[in-house]
């Protein structure tokens, strides 16, 4: 078993980010936990209360919308009172003075645009737009009456939130816009992600072929933290980004 990562400061961060060209950061659900979005597989995480085979793969959403609908209307609440929080603007920030390439997200709430991240690839696609599952037409969200639910589109089809499904594929611009961003850093920042979910657990394999440096922020280790990040910032993203630009 490779040696874990080595453990840095957010000090230390600051001295990495500043002796690499082209950073990336690939995120997950960890970064919107202080914004009161729960993560998936922590404790209390959202796949202790919903079974994802039963509520979060598309064939479930096809079969019985209704019951997959009851997890789609609770999201929703739960993403829209939420609002970005000190990690993801200390992004936006670093962006904003060319420290950050862009941001490849897992996440679906739109948190790292609202936090004014301009360069942002939506892996996973937007919970806040919505769309039918069969002509793929476009219903703003605010037309959208969820007591109703399940929602059905004037051709027939299942409105459904735009984002994937397990079954199903990554959309293939963000896919090509992932991987170019991937190819071409030379730092990627991996923060709150378990790395269970393929293919964006992929990512950071793909950066580190292309001789980037993996820099994991987490509460705790991760199977990337045993098997290819360099180094590993131990904590919450919410306080140690911060920590690490103030020193930028
Ligand atoms: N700061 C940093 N890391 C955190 C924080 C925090 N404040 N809170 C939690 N974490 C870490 C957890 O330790 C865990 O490693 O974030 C990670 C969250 O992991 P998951 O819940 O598995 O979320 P994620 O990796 O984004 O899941 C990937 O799986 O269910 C699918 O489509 C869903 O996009 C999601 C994908």
């Amino acid at each position: 078993m490779k040696a874990k990562a080595k453990e840095i400061t957010p000090q230390e961060l600051a001295g990495i980010i500043r002796r690499h060209p082209r950073v990336v950061a690939l995120t997950g659900a960890g970064i919107s936990v202080e914004s009161g979005i729960p993560d998936f597989r922590s404790a209390g995480g959202l796949w202790e209360r919903f079974d994802p085979m039963e509520y979060a793969h598309i064939q479930a959403f096809r079969r019985h919308p209704a019951k997959v609908w009851q997890l789609l209307k609770e999201m929703d609440e739960t993403i829209t009172r939420a609002r970005p929080n000190p990690a993801h603007y200390a992004l936006a920030e670093l962006e904003a003075r060319g420290f950050l390439a862009g941001i490849i997200t897992q996440n679906v709430d739109n948190l790292h645009q609202a936090a004014g991240s301009k360069r942002v690839v939506e892996y996973h696609g937007n919970a806040l737009v919505f769309v039918c599952d069969n002509c793929r037409g476009h219903h703003p969200r605010e037309t959208l009456d969820f007591s109703r639910s399940p929602l059905y589109c004037l051709c027939g089809g299942l409105i459904r939130p735009d984002v994937v499904f397990f079954g199903e594929a990554i959309p293939p611009a963000a896919q090509a816009d992932a991987e170019e961003l991937a190819q071409h850093c030379d730092l990627l920042l991996v923060i709150g992600t378990s790395g269970e979910v393929a293919p964006a657990s992929y990512i950071p394999a793909i950066a580190k072929e292309w001789h980037a440096v993996i820099v994991e922020v987490n509460l705790e280790p991760t199977r990337l933290t045993f098997s290819l990040a360099h180094h590993f910032l131990r904590g919450s993203a919410g306080k140690l980004l911060p920590l690490a630009l103030k020193e930028l």
